[in-house]
């Protein structure tokens, strides 16, 4: 069993039970769902559930404005969701910036840092693993203002071309590198540590876009040393509508405000306005203080079990949905080390319809071009099925998946075998 080096494992603990685990799920109370889209979104524990539940029912205020004690207790628990997220990542309270979603975060950098600080001709490296929330804010930015984006190529595993990203850095005027730390589609890690040291040693600036990544992996921002590192809370246990920021106090000197609004000002006249210190320059309007708290409790919730346990029990599952995928000659697993999810083709069958019989069986998985379109032209697919899991997910779920797809290719591939 390999482990990944990030993980550091000092927090107490209490047993895996996973039967235990999904008790805490309302979502997994209702008839027989297998759930395998966690990649996409994951199910949220009651435990979470009743931390947002606490904010409406018994704090109930707006943060940052005014004096009443609504505003006091729910810009305390807001500002301690901060904090939580800080120490989850290594980071400082001032380096966490609460936006909406991992899209956001990556839009607000193009935004609030890279529309103020590149120019023309300076190039953008990105990998061919991105997903789109990872491509689409770099090409408005090329199409306004004329910076290049420049791909680093994997082979059919998913390893990037170090040397390809090594000649880009060279060829100059590399400013930044935007790069995923888990793909959404082969589940493979590229090497943050040794590309951020490269992107440095180039002067370039550089973000992970840690969206998969930090479900499986736990994440030091100090010991990688990015810049930026962004997150979605609902990837990890947590609600939707909150997502992470994590920005060094050096690059938020050369950050401005991309929205205008409360919350974000010292002072305001007709004229101009003086804008406030610290995150919330970026967090303009009312933020999502209950899915900040939500996000909190996530990760107390994940916390309370070993994070080397938890990464055992989901490589177990994955080599176990292989072992059955590798078992049919019809079947084209894609990429080599995978972590958290799996992604496979199958000549004759379109993801979407394999996807269609399955769900009716009550087993959710993704398909299609799983926002990663560059990717998949890459590899020369026009789609795929992708199935991914979390800590909740049993082999039996893997079973009645391995059921479910052999079924489903009795209807949709009748006349050839596995
Ligand atoms: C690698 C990666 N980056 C970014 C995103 C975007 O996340 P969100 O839609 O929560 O902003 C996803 C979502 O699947 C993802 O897998």
């Amino acid at each position: 069993m390999s482990f990944n080096p990030l993980f550091s494992d000092t927090l107490p603990t209490v047993p895996l039970n996973i039967h235990i685990i999904r008790q805490e799920f309302p979502f997994f109370q209702k008839d027989n769902r297998i759930y395998l889209d966690s990649a996409a979104t994951c199910q949220t524990p009651k435990y979470v559930l009743n931390a947002m539940r606490n904010y409406y029912t018994e704090m109930g205020g707006n943060v940052h404005r005014g004096i009443n004690s609504q505003i006091e207790v729910s810009s305390n628990a807001y500002e301690e969701s901060r904090n939580k997220v800080a120490l989850f990542l290594n980071a400082n309270s001032e380096e966490i910036v609460f936006t909406k979603n991992s899209t956001e975060s990556l839009n607000l950098i193009a935004n609030a840092w890279a529309r103020k600080n590149l120019k023309r001709g300076d190039k953008i490296v990105l990998s061919i693993l991105e997903h789109h929330s990872n491509i689409v804010p770099w090409q408005i930015l090329k199409k306004e203002i004329g910076i290049e984006l420049v791909w680093i190529d994997c082979d059919e595993y998913g390893n990037l071309n170090i040397d390809d990203y090594k000649n880009y850095l060279k060829s100059g005027n590399v400013k930044l590198v935007s790069i995923t730390g888990q793909s959404n589609v082969l589940g493979c890690k590229p090497n943050i540590k040794l590309i951020t040291a490269l992107a440095h040693s180039a002067g370039a600036k550089i973000i992970i876009d840690a969206s998969q990544l930090i479900v499986h992996n736990k994440i030091d921002v100090k010991e990688i040393g990015c810049d930026f590192l962004a997150f979605s809370g609902h990837k990890l246990y947590g609600p939707t509508g909150i997502g992470v920021l994590f920005a060094t106090s050096e690059m938020q000197k050369e950050m401005t405000p991309w929205m205008g609004g409360g919350g974000m000002i010292l002072e305001v006249t007709k004229e101009d306005f003086t804008k406030a210190e610290g995150p919330s320059v970026f967090e303009a309007g009312t933020p999502p203080i209950a899915q900040a708290i939500g996000l909190k409790a996530a990760i107390e919730w994940l916390e309370k079990y070993s994070r080397k346990e938890v990464a055992a029990h989901e490589e177990k599952l994955i080599e176990h949905a292989k072992n059955i995928l590798s078992k049919d000659k019809r079947i084209n697993i894609l990429g080599k080390n995978q972590s958290g999810c799996i992604s496979f083709t199958i000549d004759g069958v379109h993801p979407h319809d394999l996807s269609d019989i399955l769900s009716e069986k009550g087993i959710a998985v993704r398909a299609g071009h799983q926002c990663a379109k560059p990717l998949h032209d890459h590899l020369n697919i026009g789609s795929s099925t992708r199935i991914s899991i979390a800590l909740y997910n049993t082999e039996d779920d893997i079973n009645a998946f391995g059921k479910g797809l052999e079924d489903a290719l009795k209807i949709l591939l009748p006349t050839t075998s596995s």
